[in-house]
């Protein structure tokens, strides 16, 4: 049973199908990449997910208990849901170190009545920052990072928002080798955790390297799932990506 699945999951917009009766699982300590050519629907599926677009139809199950036709944005963190964005969603005009402690605020509101006041925030922005090499910067607003530090800014938020869901989207795009290091060692603790990972990306090595699970999407169905190996080589995936 998958910490999140999606039942017959659609969306379109106007008359075309983004996401077509999607059911995925995604299990705990588990890596599941969602992979597929562009314009496939991963976005979507993710927006959908997390409540910045309303689904069309079908559901999400949480934890097997729990199935929603309807998520509302400001309630996805309260299921154990959280995600990166393909475009940044960082508050630009705010430093590195006030993005951070924003998010651990804001986490829940029980949660920040009672650890405002501590040095439980600052101690934790301190580990997660330091982790991704962006402590001597805390102090910089997020508009001046370079492009590859405001991804991996979008990551620390993500991983401190402690969900049991983590959707990354695209969080490799164009970064350096090093950055790509920090992130998959992120996401392979996330995943020792015991957290289900779900990652959206296009760089198939990084996929084998990464991913116990695979989804392919096209015109958004899934048209095969298995192992990074297993799905690969598969004739119709191959054609789907050859095809655009
Ligand atoms: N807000 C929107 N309004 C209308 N059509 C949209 C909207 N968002 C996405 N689409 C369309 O839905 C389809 C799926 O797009 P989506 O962004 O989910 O693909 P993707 O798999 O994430 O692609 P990429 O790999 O390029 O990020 C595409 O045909 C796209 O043009
Ligand atoms: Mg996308």
């Amino acid at each position: 049973m998958g910490l999140l699945e999606t039942r017959k999951l659609t969306k379109s917009f106007g008359g075309a199908q983004a996401v077509d009766h999607v059911d995925l699982s995604f299990e705990a300590g588990k890596i599941t990449a969602l992979i597929g050519p562009n314009g496939s629907g991963k976005t979507t599926l993710i927006h959908t997910i997390t409540g910045m677009m309303p689904m069309g139809g079908g559901t999400v199950v949480i934890s097997d208990s729990i199935e929603l036709s309807k998520i509302a944005a400001q309630d996805v963190a309260s299921y154990g849901i959280t995600r990166t964005f393909q475009n940044s969603r960082l508050i630009q005009q705010m430093s590195v170190l006030d993005n951070v402690l924003f998010v651990l605020t804001e986490r829940n509101f029980f949660g920040s009545l009672f650890e405002r006041h501590g040095t439980f925030h600052l101690d934790a922005a301190e580990d997660i920052l330091k982790k991704i090499g962006l402590w001597e910067k805390r102090d910089e607003k997020a508009e001046n990072l370079s492009y590859g530090q405001r991804k991996l800014l979008e990551v620390a938020r993500a991983v401190l928002m402690k969900a049991n869901v983590y959707f990354f989207d695209e969080p490799f795009a164009g970064l350096f080798p090093e950055m790509r290091k920090t992130i998959s060692d992120i996401m392979r603790k996330l995943k020792n955790a015991g957290a289900a990972v779900v990652l959206v990306e296009h760089d198939m090595e990084l996929v084998r390297e990464l991913a116990d699970h695979c989804y392919v999407l096209d015109s958004g169905k899934v048209i095969a799932e298995g192992t990074p190996e297993q799905v690969l080589k598969q004739a119709n995936v191959v054609e789907a990506y050859l095809g655009k």
